[in-house]
């Protein structure tokens, strides 16, 4: 089994290569270099075993070979793909008014904000905003008597989602550096927490679900599009798989009870069955 911090470690390098990416596309020189694609850089050890969708490439990439962490054409770093969920911005419509460098960086797997019923004056959390795509769709929702907060514990992802909002000047959305284990804001600071394609990443999921239920104000709602398995998912666990949302990804009947475990009530999943087990849930759940 691979240990915790191997895997944090596989993350924070996979999704900060990514923001990097989106930085220099953005024409801003971001801090870190230690990319799995920087030159003279080695390829993570895991195989390409799985063939299953690697949430870090955002978009679909056009062959079904051709997923890695670092983008559509390096093929190196691990797990491919057969896309039978929809990947990073593909899920959303009427994207004009959203940065282009979100966009790019967009990598979940679902919509959260499709579900999520956003009211105008809401508080709303993102766990692991990532490039902040669904902070940004929020923001305009809750408008300007709403506040929106945006936790990613990727370095790299916060200044990039930093720099998104400067683009737009979005003056309802901020972003924090840290881990959604450990929730940076106080008791029932947020009306609703959203978070796509993040939670699977976890290696303590109970703990996730202690923290958003305790910054929730009563009566608050979870909005989640996560990835989950429909069956016993496969033996073998690299952090490369792990941190491509396949091998930290739960059955989805945990996955709720382990929701239900720490209070929350009127907790749902809605998904679509898929050849390979693995699949997109939305899922639904409120404080009491
Ligand atoms: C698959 S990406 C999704 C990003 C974003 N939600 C989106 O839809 O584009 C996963 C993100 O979660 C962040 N992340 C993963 N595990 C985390 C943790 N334990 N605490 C905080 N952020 C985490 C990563 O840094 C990365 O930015």
């Amino acid at each position: 089994m691979t240990d915790a911090r191997e895997i944090r470690r596989e993350i924070v390098d996979r999704y900060g290569a990514r923001a990097r990416a989106a930085l220099g596309d953005a024409g801003v020189t971001a801090t870190a270099s230690d990319a799995c694609c920087a030159p003279g850089a080695e390829a993570p050890a895991g195989p390409a075993r799985l063939e299953f969708v690697d949430c870090s490439t955002g978009a679909a990439p056009a062959a079904a070979d051709s997923a890695a962490c670092c983008g559509a054409d390096d093929a190196a770093c691990g797990v491919t793909a057969d896309f039978e969920t929809a990947y990073g911005s593909a899920n959303y419509a009427d994207t004009d008014a959203i940065p282009v460098a979100a966009l790019a960086a967009s990598a979940g797997c679902g919509n959260p904000i499709a579900i999520a019923e956003l009211r105008p004056g809401e508080r709303v959390l993102d766990l692991g905003s990532g490039g902040g795509i669904d902070c940004f769709f929020a923001a305009k929702q809750v408008g300007e008597s709403g506040e929106v907060w945006g936790l990613d514990m990727t370095p790299d992802m916060i200044q990039l989602a930093r720099h998104n909002a400067e683009q737009v000047d979005a003056k309802n959305v901020r972003f924090r550096l840290g881990e959604i284990e450990d929730i940076p804001f106080a008791d029932g600071a947020f009306d609703v927490i959203i978070s796509n394609c993040v939670i699977n990443l976890s290696t303590d999921k109970p703990q996730v679900f202690r923290e958003a239920f305790r910054v929730l104000a009563p009566g608050g709602r979870l909005r989640v599009s996560d990835m989950v398995w429909t069956r016993e998912p496969p033996a073998g666990q690299s952090a490369a798989e792990w941190a491509a949302c396949v091998a930290g990804a739960l059955r989805v009947d945990d996955y709720l009870d382990a929701i239900r475990a720490v209070g929350f009530v009127d907790v749902d999943a809605q998904y679509a069955e898929t050849a390979s087990g693995l699949t997109s849930a939305s899922v639904f759940a409120r404080r009491p």
